[in-house]
């Protein structure tokens, strides 16, 4: 009896003196990150994270939000057709993007202001997608400058280009995405006047942020988010010299600096100054994908933006039928909006695209648990989509084709 006591007395010692490591483990960004197993506990995770108008810039989307919920929606009604028999022992995710091979056929999608989830914000994110054998693309309106993700990461980075009415910036923006070793240039085209977030507009969001009681309590209630932004505060776009105003909603700020009258010419122009391949984001019908083409695009990102600009569009991967049917194989096909599952990732492919691009499911693993969080949101769909593989008897990705779905 004694000894019983004495084992269990010394347990109970032992189990005490490791207890605070193991509570540093559980509370550590990978430990926050690890308890995660989708990417919808990683939004939950984010959502209490950060403070509600940060969490609502990235979760949010234009007007009443159909076409963000419809870019969900309409996986569901693309069905999968299991092959049976198929040896799927060895899952192979590999595929190459514009001549490079990549390790899953997954990219970071541009975001804009990704700092404010998290300070580490496009490193953090670069960092995850090098690790996760990827390319990461680096948006116009960044957190982090292009120098300090090249120098962070040498991983394969593309630039996203919004054309801006000064194209003395856009000559600078062009210049030093060149020299700092961006392969591709993803000039986005839906953003010709700035989507109406209607969460932004109840929030106030502006860039900077308006410091008010009301935000100053939220910061109150999000001790780790607000020691990062105090340490090292990235609020406005760090490559366009802007100081932003507090007064100014993002969107204010986005209709002053962009410019609408963007056409076909701007594209051939781009693609005769930029050097290496040039990707054109937010294609959403077949006449405009072939016009893409003759005008020397490589590739196309078939995107509305995740529905955060014209709300009432289609959901990309119904749009995504017809546009591989114009294009073939004259261009690659990516598409976003509304990943975040790996058998979303299998529909895509199985309907034309070459890899998907991910724009919320990194920025949720930013927001719950920094570049862990990124690192999360990578594991989870890759995972998923090694099973997804297997269930449907298609042991390699790049072999997923029109057979493999139908489209109800
Ligand atoms: C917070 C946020 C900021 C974004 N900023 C940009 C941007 O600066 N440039 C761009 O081309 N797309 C931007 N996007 C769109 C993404 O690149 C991508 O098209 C979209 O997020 C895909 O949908 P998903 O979020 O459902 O994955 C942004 C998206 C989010 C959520």
């Amino acid at each position: 009896m004694n000894a019983l006591l004495d084992l269990a007395a010394r347990q109970l010692r032992a189990d005490l003196a490791a207890a605070p490591a193991r509570t540093r483990e559980r509370f550590s960004p990978e430990g926050r990150a690890a308890r995660c197993r989708t990417i919808a506990e990683l939004r939950a995770l984010a959502k209490r994270s950060v403070p509600k108008p940060i969490f609502d810039y990235a979760d949010g989307a234009a007007w009443d939000e159909v076409t963000a919920r419809r870019n969900l929606a309409a996986f569901e009604d693309v069905t999968l057709h299991p092959k049976a028999l198929t040896d799927v022992s060895a899952v192979d995710l590999r595929t190459t993007i514009l001549g490079g091979e990549v390790a899953l056929p997954i990219i970071a999608a541009p975001t804009g202001l990704t700092g404010l989830q998290h300070p580490d914000g496009e490193v953090a994110i670069a960092r995850a997608a090098h690790r996760a054998g990827t390319i990461t693309t680096v948006s116009t309106m960044a957190s982090c400058t292009l120098e300090e993700v090249a120098e962070a990461s040498a991983g394969r980075r593309w630039f996203q280009l919004y054309v801006m009415s000064d194209r003395g910036l856009v000559d600078e923006l062009l210049a030093r995405a060149t020299d700092n070793g961006y392969e591709a240039l993803v000039l986005t085209v839906d953003v010709q006047v700035a989507g109406v977030r209607e969460r932004d507009v109840r929030n106030g969001f502006s860039v900077p942020p308006r410091i008010s009681l009301r935000t100053l309590a939220q910061g109150v209630a999000h001790p780790r988010w607000s020691a990062g932004f105090v340490a090292n505060p990235r609020m406005v776009p760090a490559n366009l010299g802007w100081e932003g105003s507090a007064s100014a909603t993002l969107a204010a700020s986005v209709n002053k600096a962009f410019d609408p009258t963007v056409t076909w010419d701007d594209l051939a122009d781009l693609r005769s100054r930029w050097k290496g391949p040039v990707i054109v984001k937010g294609v959403m019908r077949a006449d405009d994908a072939q016009r893409c083409v003759e005008h020397g695009a490589d590739a196309l990102v078939v995107s509305n933006h995740g529905g955060r600009q014209l709300d009432g569009a289609a959901a990309s991967i119904e749009a995504l039928p017809a546009i591989a049917d114009a294009v073939g194989d004259r261009a690659e096909l990516y598409l976003d909006s509304g990943i975040r599952r790996g058998t979303d990732i299998v529909k895509a492919l199985a309907l034309g695209a070459r890899a998907v691009m991910i724009g919320r499911a990194l920025m949720y693993g930013i927001g719950a648990a920094g570049e862990a969080g990124a690192r999360r949101a990578f594991g989870i769909l890759d995972a998923e989509l090694r099973v997804a593989l297997a269930l449907a008897g298609y042991p390699r990705a790049a072999d997923l084709g029109m057979d493999a779905v139908s489209v109800r």
